[in-house]
C-alpha cells in the first residue's frame, strides 16, 4: 500500500510568532528536495496566522494543536474549527497526550472534535496514548484498540480514510526513550487491524498512522521502515529546523 509519508512537528508551547516565520523561511527551500514527504508544522493558536502567511508558496502545511467542536458561541478562550478553516489551516492535532492528561480530554471529546474537524475540511491527527501503563504487550493492544474505536465513533468509512492516527506512548514522550521499532510496529499494526475490524481493509490501508515519542534524526530511519509506520509526530527534536529537514530526508 502506497501511503505518502508525513513528518509532523508539534511545537507545543515553545515558539514565538517571529521565530515561527524564521523557521519556515529556513526549511522551505531545502524541503523541495524531498517531494515524497508531506511536511506539517503544528503550532499554538497565536502563531497560526504568521505560520500560514510564511508557508504560502511553500509545500509546508500548517496544523493547529487543538480546537473546540462548536463553530461559534459563548465559549471564551476556545478555538473554532470554522476559524481554523477560514485562516487556511489544514491539519489539527486532537487528543494529544498532554491534552488528555493536563486538560481532561476524554475519548468522547476527541470524537466530537474529530467529527467537527472533518466537517471543516481539517485533517484530524488523532493522538492515541497509553495513559495507563500496560502490563504487557497484550494489555497494550486492548488499550490502543479502545481509544481508536471511541475516537472514531460515528465517522463513516469514506470519511475515516482521511483521518491520521498518531500513536504516542506516554512513557516515550519527551523522555528521550523512543519505543523500539518492533514494539512500535506491533502497536501500529494493532491499530490498523482495529480499523479493518471497524470498517474494512480499504479504510485500514488508507489511514495514515504515525509514531510519536522521542523521535529524532538518529532513530527515525529504523522507525520509518516499519510496514505500518507512515510517518512521525515529533516534539522536542523538531524545534530545530535542521532536524526537521533531516527527518524529511529520512522519510523521503
Ligand atoms: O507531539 C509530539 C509528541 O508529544 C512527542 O514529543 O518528540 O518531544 O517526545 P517528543
Amino acid at each position: 500500500m502506497n501511503r505518502r509519508p508525513l513528518v509532523i512537528a508539534n511545537w507545543k508551547m515553545n515558539k514565538l510568532p517571529s521565530e515561527s516565520s524564521a523557521y519556515i523561511q529556513k526549511i522551505a527551500n531545502p524541503l523541495r528536495r524531498y517531494p515524497d514527504v508531506i511536511p506539517v508544522l503544528a503550532g499554538q493558536d497565536v502563531l497560526l496566522p504568521a505560520m500560514v502567511e510564511a508557508a504560502k508558496q511553500t509545500d509546508i502545511s500548517i496544523g493547529a494543536e487543538n480546537m473546540y467542536w462548536q463553530d461559534r458561541g459563548a465559549f471564551t478562550g476556545e478555538t473554532s474549527p470554522a476559524a481554523l478553516e477560514d485562516l487556511g489551516v489544514t491539519y489539527v492535532i486532537i487528543g494529544h497526550s498532554e491534552r488528555r492528561n493536563y486538560f481532561r480530554e476524554t475519548d468522547e471529546k476527541v470524537n466530537l472534535k474529530a467529527q467537527a474537524a472533518l466537517q471543516h475540511n481539517l485533517i484530524p491527527i488523532i493522538a492515541i496514548d497509553e495513559a495507563i501503563k500496560p502490563k504487557d504487550d497484550n494489555d497494550r493492544s486492548h488499550w490502543v484498540v479502545n481509544e481508536v474505536i471511541e475516537s472514531l465513533e460515528g465517522i463513516s468509512a469514506e470519511v475515516a480514510k482521511s483521518v491520521i492516527i498518531a500513536y504516542e506512548p506516554t512513557a516515550s514522550i519527551g523522555s528521550g526513550q523512543a519505543m523500539t521499532p518492533a514494539l512500535a510496529q506491533f502497536s501500529l499494526r494493532r491499530i490498523r487491524l482495529t480499523l479493518a475490524d471497524m470498517y474494512d481493509w480499504d479504510v485500514a490501508n488508507a489511514v495514515r498512522i504515525m509514531y510519536g515519542g522521542s523521535v529524532k534524526p538518529e532513530n527515525a530511519y529504523e522507525l520509518m521502515i516499519q510496514d505500518d509506520i507512515d510517518g512521525v509526530l515529533v516534539g522536542d527534536s523538531a524545534l530545530d529546523p535542521d532536524n526537521f529537514i533531516e527527518l524529511c530526508q529520512v522519510a523521503n
